[in-house]
């Protein structure tokens, strides 16, 4: 393993930033690429076998041009369908995101859980099997929320998210039958966590957040525990659509320790 190999980590959009914010900070010395495969954004109003197609594609070829150590995929909606197809098919160690379930039955005092995701996330058997063998006894409410993506992608440029689409989204929760009992909110997409102070303030003060960002940085940790480190001085961003004039982008990029933007 050579002490400059990167670790990859992808996701449709800048949501998979949350979970590269909670690895840097437990592994500060590795080099990281980010991938934001934005000519495809959103993946959840997609088909399996399009996401499938997707991402193991994209895994590949970014396996094959930048040898990293290892691969996150930052992304509950691609994790939730093409886990086990990319770990198929490259040799390279694949951490996925999968919906926080576990810890939020863990947590809820109330029994009442919501799950907010993509529609093509929340309709996933790999999610009634968390739910299953989790969840059991507790009340798991989910919601589809394409329009948080939207505005987690506004509001890291900068951009004020549209309040609509906070209150769509916790409405789509609290009007199921049960959802008045809800006290832990599952965030089972990366792009959500951008948002927990907006959709703190819509649920109140009795709610709390759970995602997967912090247990997907142990595994990482974990994983390449014992390796040697080196990084750049300034990670690389690859973009698969044209950020060319997307200055906020770039500036939202430099925040997170990315100076180097590059197609792919
Ligand atoms: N960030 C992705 C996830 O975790 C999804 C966003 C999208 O729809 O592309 O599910």
């Amino acid at each position: 393993m050579r002490a400059d190999a990167p670790i990859l980590m992808f996701d449709s959009g800048v949501g998979g930033l949350t979970v590269l914010s909670a690895t840097r900070a437990l592994l500060p010395e590795a080099s990281y690429i980010y991938v934001a495969d934005s000519a495809a954004l959103p993946y959840g109003d997609k088909s399996e076998d399009e996401i499938a197609a997707r991402v193991c594609g994209l895994a590949g070829r970014l396996a094959e041009r930048y040898h990293p150590r290892l691969i996150c995929i930052a992304c509950n909606t691609a994790s939730t369908i093409a886990l086990g197809m990319v770990r198929e098919v490259l040799e390279t160690p694949i951490v996925g995101t999968v919906p926080a379930i576990k810890p939020a039955a863990e947590a809820t005092q109330t029994g009442g859980i919501g799950l907010l995701g993509t529609a093509a996330t929340i309709r996933q058997p790999y999610v009634d099997r968390l739910e299953a063998e989790f969840a059991k006894g507790k009340t798991l409410l989910r919601h589809a929320a394409p329009e948080l993506v939207l505005a987690a992608e506004q509001k890291l440029r900068g951009e004020q998210p549209d309040p609509a689409a906070i209150a769509a989204a916790v409405a789509g929760l609290r009007r199921q039958a049960g959802g008045e009992r809800i006290d832990t909110v599952v965030l089972a997409c990366t792009h959500f966590p951008l948002l927990t102070q907006e959709l703190a303030k819509e649920f109140g003060p009795e709610v709390a957040f759970v995602d997967g960002a912090q247990g997907i940085a142990r595994r990482i940790a974990y994983l390449t525990r014992g390796q040697a480190f080196t990084k750049p001085d300034s990670d690389l961003a690859i973009i698969t659509g044209d950020a060319s004039h997307d200055t906020a982008l770039h500036r939202a990029l430099q925040h997170y320790g990315i100076g180097r933007i590059a197609g792919l």
